[in-house]
């Protein structure tokens, strides 16, 4: 049987896979940053999971404003690096697990989630930043990847709670699948942050601790959080936090949490690691 074994939360600010592509992780701006770091890369290297399911959200890089699906799965077996603009970022290709994402899409869709399906998809730094972020710079990822998108870009997005319970579907689908795959989840995007307007720059370290213990000791609360709230108290990109839900909705409800990193400024963001353990993991 499949099973989750751990959670990790990661920001994606695209600066900080430019650091690391151009060799800038030791300067005295980003060290701070990426020595907080080191500890969740070497847990992870340790677990050695088989596959992570990494929820990002695309930054109409794959999906543009035509078509927004809130919800998306891809299922193919491998997803080529999105050029958003500048060059593609110079990380390996990220292989997928077609097996365990079909199996995926067609669970969530009969537990009444409506996923939209990716046969083909380029993932762009929300997703390959955190992947930087907690493996650094291996020849190959370490371990393939499904990527399920969460539409956090174009008014409206789901709720906090909504994407608990896809959390939990996905748990409740991944331990019906056979194969005794060790699985690692990731919710990526935040902390507080606003790119524009007359807050950009903001930042909430107060409500990012909260959030960050919330997940935690009393994730449920957590999700009653509304999207004015977010707004409010995390700047406007601050909403990207939702998807943090999908990967603790898929762990046990009493986690341990390993290890935090809290980092204040990356870019003009606040950005964290948060890796949690099942309980019940082997
Ligand atoms: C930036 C972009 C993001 O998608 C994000 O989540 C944080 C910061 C940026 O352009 O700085
Ligand atoms: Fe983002």
């Amino acid at each position: 049987m499949a099973k989750i074994i751990a959670g990790i939360a990661a920001s994606h600010v695209p600066a900080i896979g430019v650091a690391v592509d151009r060799g800038m992780t030791g300067t005295p701006y980003w060290q701070p940053l990426f020595k907080g770091y080191e500890p969740a890369r070497e847990w992870l290297a340790k677990l050695a999971p088989d596959v992570a399911i990494i929820v990002y959200n695309d930054h109409a890089n794959a999906l543009s404003l035509e078509l927004i699906p809130t919800f998306l799965i891809g299922v193919a077996d491998s997803f080529p690096i999105a050029d958003e603009g500048f060059g593609r970022r110079p990380v390996p290709e990220v292989r997928g697990c077609a097996p365990l994402a079909w199996h995926l899409a067609e669970s969530l869709i009969l537990d009444e989630f409506d996923m939209t399906i990716a046969n083909e998809m380029p993932v762009d730094h929300g997703l390959t930043v955190p992947l930087s972020i907690t493996c650094g710079q291996p020849p190959a990822w370490p371990f393939r990847v499904i990527p399920l998108c969460v539409n956090v870009v174009q008014y409206p997005p789901p709720t906090g709670a909504r994407c608990f319970k896809l959390g939990q579907a996905i748990r409740r689908a991944v331990e019906k699948f056979d194969e005794d795959l060790r699985v690692v989840i990731y919710g990526t995007g935040g902390m507080s942050h606003q790119l524009q307007g007359e807050r950009a720059g903001f930042i909430n370290r107060q409500f990012d601790t909260a959030f960050l213990d919330g997940m935690t000791k009393d994730p449920l609360a957590l999700t009653k959080i509304t999207h004015t709230e977010y707004m409010r108290e995390a700047g406007s990109e601050g909403i990207e936090m939702v998807m943090w839900h999908v990967m603790r909705g898929a762990l046990d409800e009493d986690v341990a949490e390993v290890y935090r990193h809290y980092h204040v400024p990356a870019s003009n963001t606040a950005a964290a690691v948060l890796v949690l353990e099942n309980r019940s993991a082997p």
